[in-house]
């Protein structure tokens, strides 16, 4: 009974104060009240490489791409190295230039102004912790970051916010986390490169990396989270480096590496049905699945529509050849050179794709039938709930 009262009495007091906020809210910001016209005021995006927009530096980063913060990263775009391992705009670039929000800054940058959200992804990430890769004696993982530590991030990240902003210390919803869009980019894809011909089976991987990007998304929806958007993996098999270090019979109908596209697409099977899962567990929240591998594939297939005419040679790389891809010379080191159109290539750099091919993929996104549910339901639902 006791307790009853209790937790009663701390919902009374989180409503007045969330009915406090909002009325500050209302009469304080008219500039804030036009959010009507924009679903979201703020993103917070997570993920690896893909995802991450300048976190790592060369010395943090995966060790192939250790000149990520040289020239000819960002030309494109941004006109000089971002820490962005693309030669401009990744996929959440993109995805707040739709929602009219600024790009999200990194949150290992302290003096980021990140009243619009933001990022924690970080290049090198694995869904599973690091400790794993390193009890198992699989050294290629040199990045200790992995999912959980985002999490310990945007927890950290919490604690920041000024304290009127966080009636969630007494265990009821904030509003910048259940009005935010919480961007849960590609991850996992380093954790089967990192486990790559070891002793640990797939199965293994498969197993405890959906698990642990489960776990990750309930802690989200515990939190309040209302609004989630999850990528699957894009087939890494058709990526330069994947070709370059395989041999030639292990090759799929896509013409890219089998025995590695084959794992990362039963990881996304996996995945989807324990997504359905949490879909059931918290249904007032709308979890989107953006189908990177199909999305990705339907370019691979048809890239001549896309504006594509490279397929699998890197764009920025030394010695040419089948690939244009040297391990010992990457992208962004002294003899490297960049292709003269970077708009027609889908690789960029041997393990991370050009711009122009995370935009044709954003835009499959949101336009496109390549998130379940649609973009669209998503966008609709949060302009319903103001
Ligand atoms: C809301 O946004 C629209 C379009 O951007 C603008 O024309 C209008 O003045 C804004 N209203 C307020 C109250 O800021
Ligand atoms: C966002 O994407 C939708 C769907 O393609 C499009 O209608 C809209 O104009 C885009 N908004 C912006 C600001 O680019
Ligand atoms: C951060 O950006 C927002 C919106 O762009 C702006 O209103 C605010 O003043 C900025 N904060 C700081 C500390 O610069
Ligand atoms: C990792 O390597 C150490 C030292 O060589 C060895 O003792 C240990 O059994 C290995 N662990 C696994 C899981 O292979």
């Amino acid at each position: 009974m006791a307790n009853i009262s209790f937790t009663s009495s701390i919902t009374k007091f989180c409503l007045i104060t969330i009915t406090a906020i909002l009325i500050f809210f209302t009469l304080s910001t008219a500039k804030a009240k036009n959010i009507s016209t924009k679903p979201f005021q703020r993103i917070y995006a997570f993920g690896d490489a893909e995802t991450d927009a300048g976190n790592t530096k060369s010395s943090t980063g995966p060790t192939i791409f250790r000149y990520v913060s040289n020239h000819p990263y960002g030309q494109t775009f941004f006109g000089h190295p971002t820490n962005r391992y693309s030669d401009g705009r990744l996929m959440i670039d993109f995805v707040a230039e739709n929602l009219s929000l600024p790009y999200l800054r990194p949150y290992l940058n302290e003096k980021a102004n990140k009243s619009h959200g933001v990022n924690f992804a970080f290049a090198g990430s694995t869904a599973l912790t690091h400790n794993f890769f390193v009890n198992n004696n699989l050294t290629f993982d040199t990045t200790p970051v992995s999912l959980q530590t985002q999490l310990g991030w945007f927890n950290e990240f919490e604690l920041s916010l000024p304290t009127f902003y966080r009636p969630s210390v007494l265990e009821c919803e904030a509003e910048y986390v259940t009005d935010a869009l919480f961007w849960v980019g590609e991850i996992g894809a380093n954790d089967y490169a990192y486990s790559y011909r070891s002793s640990v089976p797939t199965k293994t991987i498969q197993e405890l990396a959906t698990n642990s990007v489960i776990d990750f998304l309930q802690a989200l929806l515990n939190k309040g989270a209302k609004y989630i958007v999850v990528q699957g993996l894009h087939p890494t098999g058709c990526l330069t480096l994947s070709m370059e270090v395989t041999p030639t019979n292990d090759r799929d109908n896509m013409g890219c590496v089998a025995s590695v596209n084959s794992r990362i697409y039963s990881h996304n099977t996996i995945l989807q049905a324990k997504l359905n899962g949490l879909r059931e567990k918290f249904p007032q929240a709308i979890i989107l699945y953006a189908d990177y591998w199909n999305a990705f594939q339907h370019v691979f297939q048809n890239p001549g529509e896309y504006g594509f005419d490279e397929r699998f040679k890197a764009c920025c790389g030394t010695d040419g050849g089948t690939y244009n891809f040297n391990v010992l010379f990457p992208c962004g080191s002294p003899p490297s050179t960049a292709c003269d159109n970077p708009s027609k290539y889908i690789n960029w750099d041997g393990g991370h794709l050009t711009e122009a091919m995370y935009k044709v993929m954003t835009r499959l996104f949101i336009t496109g039938a390549f998130c379940d549910p649609p973009w669209s339901h998503l966008i609709s639902k949060k302009m319903q709930s103001g």
